[in-house]
């Protein structure tokens, strides 16, 4: 059992801060900007809450933040009140927050000053992933902490694997999100087409899905799709802003992502569209519009 922080509370990490206390066992302490979201955690899983993400990560071996974008991890590790400045020597810090690889390394360098061990963690499987503790976490970071961090991460995965030095995790999570945008596109593609052939599209699926066409998107997705129902799962914005992280990266290492950027572009109509917070298979919403 350890001592564990988590900050940051919101879709993916009030479950993932439970699986931490009810699977794994470790004493657990919480922190959330929005303080009733904590409250409420520490009233169904029986764990502790810190005023501020400092005081939630005093005394912790492994400090947790899972939280929206760069500026809101700077916001909850730096300063004052960030978990840095109240992490003991020799604890770790693990990011599961889909961010640049940058403040990856940004984080590790503050950290390292303070001899603070940092992974940077992104995680893949989504909402119902969290809930059921089943996520992939791409890792990145020296291996002696991956060692010591892994077990811990265990908690809510259910793969876990060290990428390379910091900034890997990021990056692979990278590489996740540019197949994902070329996928959902073309199965919203592949259904928009189907629907206009005047086929069944829950016949057509129950067999391609099991040949070379098949994904996770097409078994996870095309039922909602083909009924129109997009008010649940990964939202438009989300993804927006982990595309803007690619091909911000693509720019500095000379990538070219023709595809990735062109479905971003389609993501910014869903937006003007109203989906900010659709799914992002709503790309079929966009091919359907009047
Ligand atoms: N949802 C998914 O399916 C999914 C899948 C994989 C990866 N991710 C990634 O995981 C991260 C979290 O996603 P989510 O779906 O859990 O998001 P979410 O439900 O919007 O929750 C965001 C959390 O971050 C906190 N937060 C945001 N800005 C903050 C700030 N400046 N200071 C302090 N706390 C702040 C929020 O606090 P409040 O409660 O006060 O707003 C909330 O606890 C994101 O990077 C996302 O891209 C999400």
């Amino acid at each position: 059992m350890a001592k564990v922080a988590f900050i940051g509370l919101g879709v993916m990490g009030f479950p993932m801060a439970g699986h931490l206390k009810q699977k794994g066992g470790h004493d657990v302490t919480v922190y959330n900007r929005t303080a009733a979201k904590a409250e409420d955690w520490a009233k169904k899983f029986g764990g502790k809450t810190g005023a501020t993400p400092a005081e939630a990560a005093k005394d912790a071996d492994f400090v947790f933040t899972c939280v929206g974008n760069d500026d809101d991890l700077r916001s909850v590790t730096l300063g004052e009140t960030g978990v840095l400045s109240g992490m003991k020597p020799g604890a770790i810090l693990i990011d599961n927050t889909t961010a640049s690889a940058d403040v990856a390394r940004e984080l590790a360098a503050a950290a390292t000053e303070k001899n603070i061990g940092f992974i940077d963690a992104p995680v893949s499987g989504g909402q119902a992933g969290a809930e059921n503790g089943v996520l992939t976490v791409m890792c990145g970071g020296d291996e002696a902490t991956f060692n010591k961090a892994k077990p811990v991460i265990d908690a809510f995965a259910r793969m876990v694997g060290l990428m390379g030095p910091v900034g890997s995790g990021q990056l692979t999570k990278m590489m996740n999100q540019i197949c994902i945008a070329g996928i959902v596109q073309g199965l919203a593609e592949s259904i928009h087409f189907g629907k206009r052939a005047g086929l069944d599209i829950e016949k057509v699926v129950e067999v391609i899905s099991k040949g070379a066409a098949g994904s996770w998107q097409m078994e996870a997705r095309h039922k909602t799709m083909n009924e129109g129902k997009y008010d649940f799962g990964f939202a438009v914005d989300w993804m927006r802003k982990d595309l803007g992280i690619v091909l911000e990266e693509a720019r500095n290492n000379g990538a070219k992502l023709p595809l990735t950027a062109l479905v971003d572009q389609f993501y910014g109509d869903v937006q003007d569209m109203g989906g900010n917070r659709w799914d992002t298979s709503s790309l079929l919403a966009r091919l359907e519009r009047k």
